[in-house]
């Protein structure tokens, strides 16, 4: 078998077979497989599309790319929860230990920044000294102590998705329902979660515009936890405008402390509470979405929620005074407010635009080696449906230089739309797949 025949046949619209799908995911996997093919591949599926057995194919070849775990030893009912990646998405960092609060322990492995979508990988390492890189050994027995950890894949789980992950970050080929179906799934399934809530994002800041395409890519990631055995749930929820209020790795850190205090922006506690009440029910430590509520509910007002973050932050090796005091996590050296001249009602606050000028501020990646900055990004003040005065701040743009700011002022302006009559709110979910 030769790699460059596999490309041809999906530039040709050819379906894959299970071999074919597997020796090229192993030769990448090996390194005998280089970047440049790949690349020409993924963009090839993205293009022309994978039948339900090839994304299923490629899912268990990227999940057996290495290592499976077992967690039985470790926890009663391995959960996990994983979502599409959206603009303003911190809800792992709150929902994580919010779970773990009330009883209920996670091990998850988080991504970083997919395009123009923020990654938790990169947004807990604005906490100095935070390891996103435990070994499996190290995962398991503080799954085992604590009940929650917060990791980067490691080398040995499904390093196929990790290296490919990289390149289609760079390579414009993230908005593909195969391949982001299979990259979350295999990540799931190497992990040995055996029941998973899946946050699918829709709208203007996902990769899923419509609901319609989000509902495929749902019900595909439901149909391939099935045939691998695990239950799975997936939300469809939205992401025209950004969640909450913080954009940007630092600055969204420090809002979900807020939220695990109990404050924070009312959407993204709303969602926060939603997606834990049904971790709580698929992980069995709830009856019902109520009962799973108000366990969530207490564990945020009574400080049980925060002081699980603080012990994740101390276990992996993070500093937790920048937890008990996040002014002193990293600050950009400018701070430019976007001021409304006009007056009107929002309806559209375009999440992508926001997001991409993130990434443009050095709060996400050009290319793969590229570092990122933590204490970049934007504080969106405003939601569609709002009624904006002139004179009202929109923005605070948090860059490293004016010039910076200046121009991502230009480009956030371009993200409002405005209308003279009132207009309806977003909602925060569209549905759920089971
Ligand atoms: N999240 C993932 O893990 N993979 C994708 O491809 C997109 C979002």
């Amino acid at each position: 078998m030769r790699a460059v025949d596999i490309i041809i046949k999906k530039r040709d619209r050819l379906p894959l077979s299970s071999e074919e799908i597997k020796f090229f995911v192993d030769g990448f996997t090996r390194g005998d497989i280089p970047d440049y093919q790949v690349s020409a591949w993924a963009m090839a599926v993205l293009l022309n599309g994978m039948t339900e057995q090839e994304t299923t194919d490629l899912t268990l070849a990227m999940a057996h790319s290495g290592e499976v775990l077992d967690l039985t030893g470790a926890v009663e009912l391995a959960v996990d929860k994983h979502s599409t990646g959206g603009v303003g998405d911190k809800v792992t960092l709150v929902v994580e230990p919010l779970v773990a609060a009330c009883g209920l322990p996670v091990g998850k492995m988080s991504g970083r920044g997919l395009g123009f979508s923020g990654g938790t990988l990169d947004k807990i390492e604005s906490i100095p000294g935070f390891r996103t890189d435990l070994s499996t050994e190290e995962f398991l027995a503080q799954l085992k102590r604590t009940g929650l950890v917060l990791t980067g894949q490691s080398a040995d789980l499904a390093p196929a998705d990790g290296k490919l992950y990289k390149l289609r970050d760079v390579t414009g080929t993230v908005p593909s329902i195969p391949l982001i179906a299979s990259s979350v799934m295999s990540k799931k399934i190497a992990g040995g979660a055996q029941a998973i809530v899946l946050d699918v994002k829709v709208g203007l800041g996902a990769f899923m515009e419509t609901v319609e395409e989000a509902r495929r890519l749902a019900e595909l990631m439901v149909a391939i936890g099935r045939l691998s055995g695990r239950r799975v749930i997936a939300l469809l929820s939205d992401m025209n405008q950004p969640l909450g209020e913080a954009v940007g790795n630092a600055l969204e850190v420090r809002e979900a402390i807020e939220a695990l205090h109990g404050g924070g922006p009312a959407d993204l506690r709303e969602h926060c509470l939603v997606v834990a009440s049904h971790l709580l029910v698929i992980g069995r430590k709830a009856r019902g979405l109520d009962e799973a509520r108000r366990l969530a509910e207490a564990a945020l007002a009574d400080g049980r929620a925060f002081e699980k973050f603080r012990t994740l932050v101390a276990t992996q090796g993070g500093d937790v005074s920048y937890v008990d005091r996040p002014e002193k996590l990293p600050r950009a050296a400018v701070v430019e407010p976007v001021v409304s001249t006009r007056a009107g009602w929002l309806k559209q606050v375009h999440a992508r635009i926001i997001g991409e000028t993130s990434v443009e501020l050095g709060a996400g990646r050009a290319r793969k080696e590229d570092a990122i900055d933590h204490s970049v990004g934007i504080i969106v003040h405003r939601k569609v449906g709002e009624r904006v005065q002139p004179g009202d701040l929109l923005f605070s743009i948090h860059a490293r230089s004016r010039p910076e700011a200046l121009a991502a002022k230009e480009k956030l302006l371009g993200a409002l739309a405005w209308s003279e009559s009132p207009v309806e709110g977003l909602p925060l979910f569209y549905g759920v797949v089971e």
